[in-house]
């Protein structure tokens, strides 16, 4: 027979229907001449019952099913007297056990653990019930991800991981190489890269937004989605060295219409993960208490509060509280400011805009001040900023004066200089930190419990 998955037998399973189930054993316990087994096959956050009577051939085999044994079962749905769940299985037939676990050394028993000793066996927490359910929310998140935008008629673009540009100017790259790092070719006393496999230097991506800006000076409105690097030495719960960004670039398209898109985007995803992730965020909610259904239902109704970045300073000087950083017109907001913001001035997402051009990337475009540039951050209770974008500066002289400040190479970017000299257009895009995003929405306090396998400085199992 046919394995059926859990979360379909439960809600489209029709009581005396035959059925075949595999999954993992969470629990089992024996009484009266009955045992009880609870499966999870991780389709879903419910365990299913199995009961099985003495009189069952499974139950010579119930001394194999030990938490953590990966089992398959037969029998018949039941409507289940017990409270809290609506079918139950028992087993008439024959249980198979593929791989049995051994009570004395499964790291995985019944009890909880914290969430750094599941760090440690990263290749096991996938089976406990907290990752299951972030792993499931983080799918539909990214499901949510592409319907947003492929409702909206955006062309998903699929920028290089490996690049030979620096996007955002700050340094923080991996090189990839196939030089002999033992040997080093040497030109004018630093390494010869011409020699390497590409012919000159090239990257890890920290960000698909410059090619991205040349799809969409030809696609109109595009997006990516896929993984990015930081060589940046952060060993924070907010930070990872390789996590996956969504970046929208939008044609024709001013800073406005940038936050109306981050804001419907953000609301969009709320809704979807309340409509089809109940169950894991009220997990999350009763064990860890920092995410709830409430909470979700409020984001994704609500309009992010905005603010400019002058005013945010105002209201930081006008603080009570003392800060360890400081606190001046033309320095970049430290996460105890932005925290203040979010936690203690408006209890939510506040979204920043038009910060000083010296604090922020080449690419963001001058405001008519002459001193700011179109800039947003959307900074979030708990975690800070999760998303970061801009309208793009599309004049040619100015972008040219820019880089030229800023230091950026002109060699390498000739090219995105080109989009300015032919048919330029006004367009603006964001980053949303996926990682950070899972993390708002689960709860879960620290970056690397949301994403399979997490890397940080010192950091790389697997
Ligand atoms: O603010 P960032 O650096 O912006 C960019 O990369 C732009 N090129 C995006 C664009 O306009 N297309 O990064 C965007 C977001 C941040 O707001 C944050 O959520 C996330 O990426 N992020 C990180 N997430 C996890 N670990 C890190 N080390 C991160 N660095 C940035
Ligand atoms: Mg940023």
């Amino acid at each position: 027979m046919q394995r059926i998955r859990i979360k379909k037998l439960l809600s489209e399973g029709i009581a005396g229907q035959d059925i075949s189930v595999c999954g993992w054993v969470r629990t089992k316990r024996e009484s009266k001449g009955i045992a009880f087994i609870a499966l999870n096959d991780g389709s879903t956050q419910d365990t299913l019952q199995l009961v099985i009577p003495e009189t069952s051939p499974a139950f010579q085999k119930l001394s194999q099913c030990n938490t953590g044994a990966a089992i398959r079962a037969a029998g018949v749905l039941k409507e289940s007297p017990a409270k809290g769940q609506r079918f139950e299985v028992e087993v008439v037939s024959e249980i198979e056990v593929f791989g049995d676990a051994d009570p004395a050394t499964y790291p995985l028993q019944k009890k909880g653990h914290t969430l750094e000793f599941m760090r440690e066996i990263g290749h096991l927490r996938p089976r406990t019930n907290t990752f299951g359910a972030v792993l499931r929310v983080r799918n539909i998140l990214a499901e949510a991800v592409h319907e947003f935008f492929q409702d909206r008629g955006f062309i998903w673009v699929h920028t290089p991981i490996i690049t030979a540009s620096d996007c955002e100017g700050a340094g923080d790259l991996f090189t990839v190489t196939t030089l002999d790092l033992e040997k080093l070719p040497k030109g004018n006393g630093s390494v010869d890269f011409s020699q390497d496999f590409f012919g000159r230097r090239a990257f890890l991506t920290v960000s698909g937004q410059l090619e991205g800006e040349f799809l969409a000076m030809a696609l109109g409105d595009v997006y990516t989605f896929g993984p990015t690097f930081r060589a940046e030495n952060s060993n924070t719960s907010r930070h990872l060295s390789e996590f996956w960004m969504i970046e929208p670039e939008i044609a024709f398209a001013n800073l406005r219409d940038d936050m109306e898109l981050a804001g419907d985007f953000f609301r969009f995803l709320c809704e979807r993960v309340l409509e089809k992730c109940e169950s894991e965020i009220a997990f999350l909610e009763k064990f860890y208490k920092n995410t709830s259904i409430a909470e979700l239902k409020t984001l994704s109704e609500k309009s992010f509060v905005h603010i400019s970045y002058s005013d945010a300073i105002k209201e930081l000087e006008r603080a009570k509280e003392k800060f360890e950083f400081p606190v001046k017109w033309g320095l970049d907001l430290q996460s105890e400011h932005e925290r203040y913001l979010t936690d203690k001035v408006y209890n939510g997402p506040v979204i920043v805009t038009d910060y000083p051009q010296e604090i922020k990337a080449f690419y963001m475009r001058l405001n008519d001040d002459g001193k700011t540039v179109a800039a947003m951050d959307v900074l979030v209770p708990k975690i800070g900023e999760i998303i970061g974008g801009s309208q793009r500066e599309e004049r040619l002289d100015v972008l040219t004066e820019r880089m030229r400040e800023s230091g950026i190479p002109f060699e390498n970017m000739a090219w995105y200089l080109d989009l300015r000299r032919y048919g330029s257009a006004p367009h603006a895009g964001f980053g949303l930190g996926f990682e950070r995003l899972v993390q708002y929405i689960t709860g879960m306090q620290n970056i690397r419990d949301v994403i399979p396998c997490p890397r940080a400085p010192q950091t790389i199992k697997f």
